[in-house]
């Protein structure tokens, strides 16, 4: 049986008529950026995940990057994040000449370990980008507070985090700003690049646009310098037509995840993923860890069943973050993590036949 590790090309055949109808629309009306369809996907998104207001961009790599410029994120500054995350988190301060300052992980979650951040704050402290690894959100309520207590930004990386709930709050609505990324492989994704940022600051809204658009509120009148990072009118479209599946795909995700915990809880050399009691998790990735990675990955792949690895190197050891002058066993969490985790298929197409197939592979491999 074949069973890729993603599937775009089913959910596509799932909903072609809707899309195409919908990307020829674009074409017809022959506006093409920053139009009707980016405006109404804007004020969805926010409602969806009850925020107050949207503004498309290009990436969620940009979305984070106009945060911290919207917020005066620059030289000198610090801002805390995670190492276990993807390089966009920690790329995005230092492009803006701020500095990265890592916290290690809880290693139950993936997600920074809240106990630790109050330890690295400085008076050159602006901001924390907590990220919501995987689908599940990190722990908000302390770091709200926090920030609350030193005056801090706090900017939600929601990238993988859909709909992801905290308590009573949906991911990217309880920060300064929600980072979204429409990455393909995202739970809501687009066909090609896009992201979102959600923020309930009514005051920043206007700046956000402006910063994604050259600085500019009136044509060919720029009042401040910014970049071009607008959100594609056809890729607003697609994502119009699909965020009206994002609940029940979530649901199909979550089942899949019930489907492989219930499978997989019995194995002593495999960890299961741990969903805190308060958090709804949307498993962008479905993502287990072991001791045996390396060998248990081999023999998977030699069965047929694909997997991933989110991530093999925490960013402290990355060559791009070298001037940061970092250590191996400076962040050990994130070492043993980056040298265990293993991402199973997850996808609400991927089907039960599929999903026991991973199992009974699973299920084969031998430790001694
Ligand atoms: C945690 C995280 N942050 C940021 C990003 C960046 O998003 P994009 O690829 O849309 O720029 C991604 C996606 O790749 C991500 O997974």
């Amino acid at each position: 049986m074949k069973i890729p590790l993603l599937d775009l090309t089913k959910q596509y055949r799932s909903i072609k008529q809707e899309i195409d109808q919908a990307v020829m629309n674009v074409m017809e009306k022959g506006n093409f950026v920053l139009g009707e369809e980016v405006s109404l996907l804007e004020q969805e998104m926010a409602a969806f995940c009850g925020a107050r207001y949207g503004v498309g961009v290009n990436s969620g790599t940009d979305a984070l990057l106009l945060s911290l410029m919207a917020y005066g994120i620059d030289r000198g500054d610090e801002v805390i994040t995670t190492p276990f995350t993807f390089i966009a988190t920690a790329e995005v301060i230092a492009f803006l000449g701020a500095k990265p300052v890592f916290v290690d992980i809880d290693p139950k979650t993936f997600n920074i370990d809240v106990k630790k951040i109050e330890q690295v704050i400085t008076k050159k402290t602006k901001a924390i980008i907590p990220v919501h690894l995987y689908g599940q959100m990190a722990d908000m309520d302390p770091i709200m507070d926090l920030a609350k207590k030193y005056n801090l930004v706090v900017i939600e990386d929601a990238a993988q985090a859909i709909l992801a709930k905290y308590k009573e709050s949906y991911a990217g609505s309880i920060g300064h700003t929600g980072c979204f990324s429409f990455f393909p492989a995202k739970n809501l994704g687009a066909y090609g690049d896009g992201g979102m940022i959600l923020t309930n600051d009514e005051e920043k809204v206007e700046r956000l646009k402006m910063l994604r658009n050259h600085g500019s509120r009136v044509k060919y009148h720029h009042a401040i310098l910014g970049c071009n990072s607008r959100l594609d009118e056809i890729q607003a479209a697609i994502l119009r037509v699909k965020i009206r599946y994002i609940n029940s795909w979530t649901q199909e995700r979550k089942r899949i995840a019930q489907g492989y915990n219930e499978s997989l809880s019995d194995i002593s050399w495999l960890t299961i993923p741990f969903e805190e009691e308060w958090n709804r998790c949307v498993y962008n990735q479905y993502t287990l860890r072991s001791q045996f990675r390396d060998k248990f990955q081999k023999h998977l792949t030699e069965a047929g069943i694909p997997t991933a690895i989110h991530y093999p190197m925490p960013l402290h050891l990355q060559e791009a973050f070298s001037f940061l002058g970092h250590k191996k066993g400076d962040f050990p969490e994130s070492e043993k993590a980056s040298s265990e985790v293993i991402s199973l298929p997850i996808y609400p197409e991927l089907t039960d036949e599929q999903r026991k197939a991973v199992i009974e592979g699973i299920r084969y491999f031998k430790v001694e």
